[in-house]
């Protein structure tokens, strides 16, 4: 086993778990697109180096979802739209500074 420190400032957990057809889940409400459009946005600011954008799975709370984690902030954003990911990547990247090579 090794060990390393994380580097990254931030890190959005989008949930995409799939459940059965009759029941409700994130991936049913976009959710993989949803991911894939932060990490899109992520890289396009130059904070790849910076920010993680990471697929996971149920976060338990199904019926509020598509649901987004972020940490170190302890944010759980709910009901999550594409429309939403812009919004998203400001609030949870106010502050931090693009790299050079990202
Ligand atoms: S399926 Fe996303 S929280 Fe359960």
């Amino acid at each position: 086993m090794e060990q390393a420190r994380v580097p990254y400032q931030k890190i959005l957990f989008v949930c995409i778990n799939r459940r059965q057809p009759q029941e409700l889940c994130c991936s049913q409400r976009e959710s993989e697109s949803i991911a894939e459009a932060l990490k899109a946005r992520v890289k396009a600011l130059g904070l790849s180096r910076h920010v993680r954008v990471s697929k996971s799975g149920c976060q338990d709370l199904c019926a509020k979802g598509p649901n987004v984690m972020v940490f170190p902030d302890y944010l759980w954003y709910h009901a999550v739209s594409l429309e939403d990911v812009e919004r998203i990547i400001q609030e949870v990247t106010q502050g931090l500074v693009p790299s050079a090579t990202s």
